[in-house]
């Protein structure tokens, strides 16, 4: 693996080799010295032309915890404003000695754009292209599925080599926005769960019927299917151009994971932050015992460890 573009297509093993190391870079982290050596002397670079709050966050986190110099670049502020080009933008910063780029742009495409191209010999990392990809926000989803799914196995993580063979995962709300939700779809499927959508149908991809999903139009319908693990998704109004329902509270009482329907699930809760609190979940569910979003942040260090460890040194 020289980039890490998008879960379609990313091998079986590669996906267990990232969880497994993960699985190691979690003790590390949990440690009182949370540093290892491995990328001494490298450089990652943050580029990120949208706004992120724990994604660049914990990509900057886990090269620091890998000893690698950190460069962090955002587009505000910068000369992108003034109209530079991703490529311009590129060189210069590959001209500094970028040993891994990891990019997030709104532009679908833009990630494997620039590992195509002859800009820089540098790793590329996507955090995030558009409504396309998002693949270690899957990778994370996918750590702190397998961790939940064998926590009755083992006190401290999941065991190395395990996928999510007979699980049931449940994606609802913005899914036709939602590069996490592409993203989580393709390594869920190569993990072996079986993967449910709830959402209305203006907020469902287009050829949706092809995907190896089962969609439900009433939330109350899926999570009478007994999933085993429900992932909420934001509502992205920045990405949203028309009308995709009538109002917030509409939707809450449809689509939300509202104090009732959380009586009514077992499921672990998953979302990818940042949440609406009162819009697709309650305040309830966000801070209940179900909920996982705080491991989910955690687990969003230890696969960026593991992802910049692979791509950067090759050794599992
Ligand atoms: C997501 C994103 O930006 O794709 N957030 C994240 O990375 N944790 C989802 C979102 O913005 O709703």
């Amino acid at each position: 693996m020289k980039h890490l573009l998008a879960t379609e297509g990313l091998a079986y093993d590669d996906a267990l080799a990232i969880l497994d190391t993960a699985e190691e870079m979690a003790a590390v982290s949990s440690r009182e010295v949370k540093k290892l050596p491995t990328l001494r002397g490298r450089t990652v670079v943050n580029l990120f032309y949208e706004d992120s709050t724990r994604t660049r966050v914990s990509f900057e986190a886990a090269a620091k915890r890998l000893s690698a110099d950190v460069v962090n670049f955002s587009a505000k502020g910068s000369s992108v404003s003034k109209g530079e080009s991703l490529k311009d933008t590129v060189q210069t910063l590959d001209a500094m000695g970028a040993d891994a780029i990891v990019i997030r742009h709104s532009a679908s495409g833009s990630a494997a754009q620039l590992a195509a191209s002859d800009w820089s010999e540098a790793a590329v990392v996507n955090a995030g292209d558009g409504a396309h990809e998002h693949p270690t926000q899957a990778l994370l989803d996918a750590l702190t599925l397998r961790r939940g799914w064998y926590s009755g196995h083992s006190a401290t993580g999941s065991p190395r080599g395990t996928d999510l063979a007979g699980m049931k995962v449940l994606i609802v709300g913005d899914i036709v926005h939602s590069r996490v939700a592409r993203s989580n779809v393709w390594l869920l499927r190569t993990l072996g769960a079986e993967v449910h959508f709830a959402a209305p149908a203006t907020l469902l991809p287009y050829g949706v019927v092809s995907w190896p999903v089962i969609v439900h139009y009433s939330l109350d319908e899926a999570l009478e299917a007994a999933p085993d693990a429900v992932m909420m998704l934001r509502v992205q109004a920045e990405r949203m151009g028309g009308v995709f329902f009538p109002t917030a509270a509409e939707y809450t009482r449809r689509w939300g994971l509202t104090d009732e329907r959380l009586a009514r699930t077992q499921a672990m809760i998953l979302h990818p932050g940042p949440m609406n609190r009162g819009v697709e979940i309650s305040a309830a569910a966000a801070d209940s015992p179900q909920a996982k979003i705080l491991d989910q942040v955690a687990h969003g260090v230890a696969v960026r460890m593991a992802v910049l460890h692979l791509l950067l040194t090759g050794e599992h």
